[in-house]
């Protein structure tokens, strides 16, 4: 589950990494891990393959014909020869591929050369190399309500609706996938509002806070209230319930549904993409209940759930606006720029299956650097619809994800918001903290909290509320 990999995973001590926990989650359902149930396996079906995350990443080493990956940078050993950079001085000069340049070189000049040629080619590139394919048949989702409730969330009465979307596993019996969501509005809405899809974390069963944390308290409302204040609507989608957040996880869940149980291929859909998925069908749902205003739904997400919430972006039109919180490394921090977190760490057993077997080349013996698309082009893709760009403090939630990085990308995804007509950040300085860049299509903004969406959205509801009324 997901709060075990925290503690498996290289990162910063002063990341304080529970902060999301208390602040967005919401127990809906107990825990339950996409599983598989051979005993049912008919003849002519593959037995479903098991395999440990070491075992997977080596498998696709093997198909890669690569013998050694770097390591990723190690923020816990300040001399090793791989420690982390959190010197601006020791960033080297990185160049982003230009998002308006199609590959055999040509300028992009108009929107419709936007439209038709580059943006078909730069989600061919993520597919293939960054995120994964989504297979063309992946299965039907039936959307049901398990149940209704009528509560008072903060002063303002509403309706809760737990959600479930059954995955069709009539092509493979063995593995059983369901979407949990649940889905909030006013119970006083005359129309559809305007809803929220935050990617929610769930404690396992029989989680602790470890030794000596302090989880934050909440002060003001939370974000739950804040949007229901606004006489808009808010749902949870929970990734794990669909894609686990591990390795081995990958020949199970709607991945391994789609494979019938067998490993990846090297360019099939990674668990980020996996998520986004979730969120797509998610949207469909909302899309038939009439409580619910679909053209006006954004997503929201933090840390390994911000780049998710990218990803949906990025791929998914009918998403209105995206609250992208510390997204980091294969979110929308430059695969290029060293500094905190980089490729290698997510090629690493820890991470790798966020991605797409073929990223594992970038961290051995290819770089960064010959990755044919930078993360300025994934925020690109958003365009022209609004993405803001959510941060903590660096001296709360550190540096691993580092912001300036993401706000550099934000910056040269720029010109395609002006090509399609719409406003950039409107400078290319980065922002001292706390200074909200809302006034365009692309905002950002760093807080002064940890690692945590939760004091950034006031700022983004009234970046929202330019949009919707
Ligand atoms: C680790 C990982 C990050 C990720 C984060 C999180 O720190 O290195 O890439 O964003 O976990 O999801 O909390």
């Amino acid at each position: 589950m997901h709060t075990c990999r925290f503690r498996q995973t290289v990162r910063p001590i002063q990341h304080d990494i529970f902060a999301p926990l208390l602040a967005g989650a919401i127990l809906l359902f107990p825990a339950v891990l996409p599983g598989s149930q051979e005993e049912q396996l008919p003849a002519k079906l593959p037995a479903p393959v098991h395999l440990t995350a070491e075992q997977d990443h080596q498998r696709l080493m093997n198909l890669l014909h690569i013998k050694q990956l770097r390591p990723g940078a190690d923020p816990n050993h300040p001399n090793a020869p791989n420690a982390v950079n959190y010197d601006e001085s020791k960033v080297r000069p990185y160049k982003l591929p230009d998002a308006l340049v199609l590959r055999n070189g040509q300028k992009v000049t108009t929107p419709e050369a936007w439209w038709n040629e580059r943006r078909p080619e730069l989600i061919e590139m993520f597919d293939e190399d960054v995120y994964g394919r989504v297979p063309a048949d992946a299965p039907k989702v039936n959307w049901e309500v398990v149940s209704t409730t009528h509560q008072t969330v903060g002063a303002v009465p509403a309706v809760t609706k737990k959600l479930l979307g059954q995955v069709d596993n009539s092509s493979y019996p063995p593995i059983k996938v369901a979407i949990e969501m649940s889905l909030t509005t006013p119970a006083q809405a005359r129309a559809g509002v305007p809803v929220i899809i935050e990617f929610g974390f769930v404690f396992p069963p029989g989680f602790k806070w470890p030794k000596g944390f302090t989880p934050p308290k909440q002060t003001g409302p939370t974000w739950q209230e804040q949007v229901l204040a606004k006489g808009w609507g808010y749902a949870v989608l929970i990734p794990t319930s669909f894609q686990a957040d591990n390795g081995a996880g990958l020949t199970e869940g709607i991945i391994g549904l789609a494979n019938k149980g067998q490993p990846r291929k090297l360019d099939d859909w990674g668990t980020l993409r996996a998520w986004a998925w979730g969120a797509s069908r998610a949207l469909d749902y909302l899309e038939t209940d009439k409580s619910v205003n679909a053209k006006e739904v954004g997503i929201e997400g933090l840390s390994r759930y911000g780049k998710a919430a990218l990803v949906t972006m990025a791929y998914d039109q009918r998403f209105a606006i995206g609250f992208i919180g510390s997204s980091g490394e294969g979110g929308a921090k430059p695969h290029r720029r060293n500094f905190g977190e980089l490729v290698e760490n997510l090629a690493g057993t820890g991470e790798y299956h966020w991605m797409a077997g073929n990223f594992l080349k970038y961290a051995g013996p290819l770089t960064a650097n010959d990755l044919p698309v930078d993360s300025n082009e994934l925020i690109a893709l958003c365009a022209p619809r609004p993405v803001f760009i959510s941060e903590g403090s660096p001296k709360v939630e550190g540096n691993w994800l580092d912001d300036k990085g993401q706000f550099e990308a934000e910056v040269a995804a720029g010109p395609v918001y002006r090509l399609l007509g719409k406003e950039d950040l409107g400078t290319t300085q980065f922002p001292p903290m706390e200074t909200a860049l809302i006034g365009g299509d692309l905002a950002f903004r760093q807080h002064s909290g940890g690692h945590t969406t939760g004091p950034n959205w006031p700022t983004f509801l009234e970046f929202a509320s330019r949009y919707w009324k």
